[in-house]
Order: C-alpha cells, then sequence, then structure tokens
C-alpha cells in the first residue's frame, strides 16, 4: 500500500486536522498527516495526550477500508495494534521477558504494565461501510518526563537509552501498518488475525482482578467476540461480555 506524508510543523491535533481536511474532501486512503509538534493532542474519551516537542510521534493515517463492514471495525483495531506492537518490538530486542509487548485491551501498547502507545480511532461511517477510518497513533519514543495525569506513560528511550529517529521510526511504522493491511483486510483472513490479536493481548488467559458496574472481581480474559467485546470468564465459569469502559483492569 502505497502513502503520501503531509509533513506539518506544529499542530493541534494531527486527528483534528484530519478530520478537518476529510470534511474538505482534501485527504484520501493512503494520506498520512504527521507532525513532530502536536500541541494539544487527543486521547481516547476527554483524555489528553501528553507529549513534549520534538520528542516523540504523532500520526493519523487515513483508511479507507471499504472491504470492512462496520460492524468488522474490530479488525482495523487488531491489525494497527499488532502492527505497532511488531514494529516497538523491533527496537526493543533486548527487554527481559516478563516485559513484553503486549496489547492492553481494546488498543493500548504496553511494556510490562507502562504504556508506551496509544491509538484513537475517529470513523466516518456511511450506510454499513466505513468510508474513513482516521487512525491517530502516538509512540512515546524520546520524552525522559512526563507531567500530566496519564497514569503510566513510559517511552523508547527508557529501554534502548539513547535517541531514537522519530522520522525514520514513521517510515518503519507505515510499513508495518501497510503490511498488516494488506495481510488482513480478506474476510478469510480474520480468524488468523484474532489469533495473533490473542496472543499478543495482555493478561489473556491469566487470572487477575478486574471491576466492573457490579464490583471487584477475580477473573480472566477468554477472547473476544466479532465486534471486539472482551470476554471474561469469572471464577463460577460464567462468561460475560463487555464493551469499552464497562471494565476496568485493576492494579
Ligand atoms: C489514547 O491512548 O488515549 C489514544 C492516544 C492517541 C494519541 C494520538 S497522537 C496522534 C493522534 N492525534 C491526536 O490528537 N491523538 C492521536
Amino acid at each position: 500500500m502505497k502513502f503520501n506524508i503531509i509533513y506539518l510543523s506544529k499542530v493541534n491535533s494531527t486527528n483534528s486536522y484530519a478530520i478537518q481536511q476529510i470534511e474538505n474532501n482534501a485527504l484520501s486512503h493512503g494520506d498520512v498527516i504527521f507532525t513532530l509538534n502536536q500541541e494539544s493532542g487527543k486521547g481516547q474519551g476527554d483524555n489528553i495526550w501528553e507529549s513534549e516537542s520534538g520528542s516523540n510521534l504523532h500520526v493519523s493515517i487515513i483508511l479507507s477500508p471499504k472491504m470492512i463492514d462496520a460492524s468488522e471495525q474490530f479488525v482495523l483495531t487488531q491489525l494497527i495494534s499488532l502492527a505497532i506492537v511488531n514494529l516497538i518490538n523491533s527496537y526493543l530486542s533486548n527487554i527481559t521477558v516478563n516485559q513484553q509487548l503486549k496489547i492492553k485491551w481494546p488498543n493500548d501498547i504496553y511494556v510490562g504494565d507502562k504504556k508506551i502507545a496509544g491509538i484513537l480511532f475517529q470513523n466516518f461511517i456511511k450506510g454499513n461501510k466505513i468510508e474513513y477510518s482516521i487512525v491517530g497513533i502516538g509512540i512515546n519514543v524520546n520524552q525522559k518526563e512526563f507531567f500530566s495525569s496519564a497514569p503510566n506513560p513510559i517511552s523508547i528511550i527508557h529501554f534502548i537509552n539513547k535517541a531514537t529517529d522519530v522520522n525514520q521510526l514513521l517510515d518503519e511504522l507505515l510499513l508495518n501498518v501497510g503490511a498488516y493491511y494488506e495481510k488482513y483486510t480478506f474476510e478469510n483472513k480474520f480468524s488468523e488475525l484474532k489469533l495473533e490479536y490473542l496472543k499478543n493481548l495482555y493478561k489473556y488467559n491469566n487470572w487477575t482482578t478486574y471491576s466492573d458496574s457490579e464490583g471487584v472481581f477475580k477473573g480472566k480474559i477468554t477472547g473476544i467476540d466479532e465486534y471486539g467485546r472482551l470476554i471474561v470468564m469469572q471464577e463460577s465459569g460464567v462468561e460475560k461480555l463487555y464493551m469499552y469502559k464497562e471494565i476496568k483492569f485493576n492494579p
């Protein structure tokens, strides 16, 4: 897949800029908005995305995945998360086994118990198709200290002790995204994609403590359903399904 990178010297949020441009019909599949200076990055929900000027990767990739139904949006979540895991793994080749890179459901990228990257999907749906997906990716690269209320951020530099060239990281990210997109956007590949996602899922098949609307409980993730809902088994053996924000991983 071909990408066309649009470099901005600074912007409030690459996602907000991309939304504006899509509304003006000025972007299409494969366009990429990139900046080294994102002044008020957006996280999921009402969160902000903290990033020191010049230190990190902020990008919004425009995809127009006509072959994926709106109800199958989670396919995108899975393949983008895996592309990022694969990329960062190639940088952190010397980390210890208990600090492996994992995807914290639905799409936070973790090393051990710390977050190294986040994704914000903003989709334009038309009928039952995804007309455009704005895939906003933030990777903590060279920032050593964080000041916002983000609970547990960590950067690539904490593991490799030398600065990473963010432009090169972007090129490698796009290679990974292109490869995963081409490999997995066919319906007959969705179950293979899901297996790879589960293999890389944080706390998959591990008993741990969660909380939901009914309180704190011990459970283990046993899978995800076709809509990307998390399946968690309780000690009684009963399985429950959760949408985003309906369940919390307790520390
Ligand atoms: C999250 O984990 O809460 C999602 C973070 C997403 C941050 C990226 S940085 C590039 C793009 N532009 C934004 O304003 N946010 C996303």
